[in-house]
């Protein structure tokens, strides 16, 4: 459900899809080859995750069948089709994470954010997930918020910063 009271779903949120924006960022792609991937990579920087409309926009553009993009852009783990938070919160489970700890760690964002992993938070804040390896097991139990490794491993401390980022900003 949203944050409202509406009793609207979150897969049904749906997203306003500037097609123009989309199709100036495939303008740089126009006429060259194997370029798909990363034309996806930028539609999804801008609007978060990858709309219908506009997978409908990249199709028409490299005169390729939806199908077709839906199949490559679903290949890929990193390509996200229904809107996430604007703080993505990955524990990473790898061998090394989960031998020191990164389950307990798991739990108490689970639990601060009311949400399991792979959910998004009613409000669009947070996103929680789980990663198996990030490249950085000497520094398990491994948690990345927003790109970048966090020195902060307390459930509550992570959310409690980030809580507070969003309040500076909104001042
Ligand atoms: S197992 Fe977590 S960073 Fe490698």
């Amino acid at each position: 459900m949203c944050g409202c009271a509406c009793n609207t779903k979150k897969e049904d949120v749906k997203v306003q899809v500037d097609t123009g924006r989309v199709c100036e960022l495939l303008k740089k792609y126009k006429g060259r080859r194997g370029v798909l991937v990363h034309a996806l990579q930028d539609v999804q920087k801008e609007f978060g995750f990858l709309p219908g409309e506009a997978i409908g926009v990249i199709a028409d553009e490299f005169d390729l069948s939806l199908a077709h993009v839906y199949g490559v852009a679903s290949f890929y783990a990193h390509f996200y089709f229904t809107p996430r938070g604007k703080n993505i919160i990955k524990v990473c489970t790898g061998t090394a994470c989960h031998v020191r700890g990164s389950k307990i760690i798991l739990e108490g964002l689970e639990e601060e954010l009311g949400i399991k992993a792979g959910e998004t938070t009613d409000d669009f804040e947070f996103t929680l997930e789980t990663v198996s390896c990030v490249g950085c097991c000497a520094l398990a139990p491994v948690v990345v918020v927003n790109e970048e490794v966090s020195r902060e491993k307390n459930p509550k401390k992570i959310i409690a910063i980030l809580k507070n980022k969003k309040e500076e900003n909104d001042e």
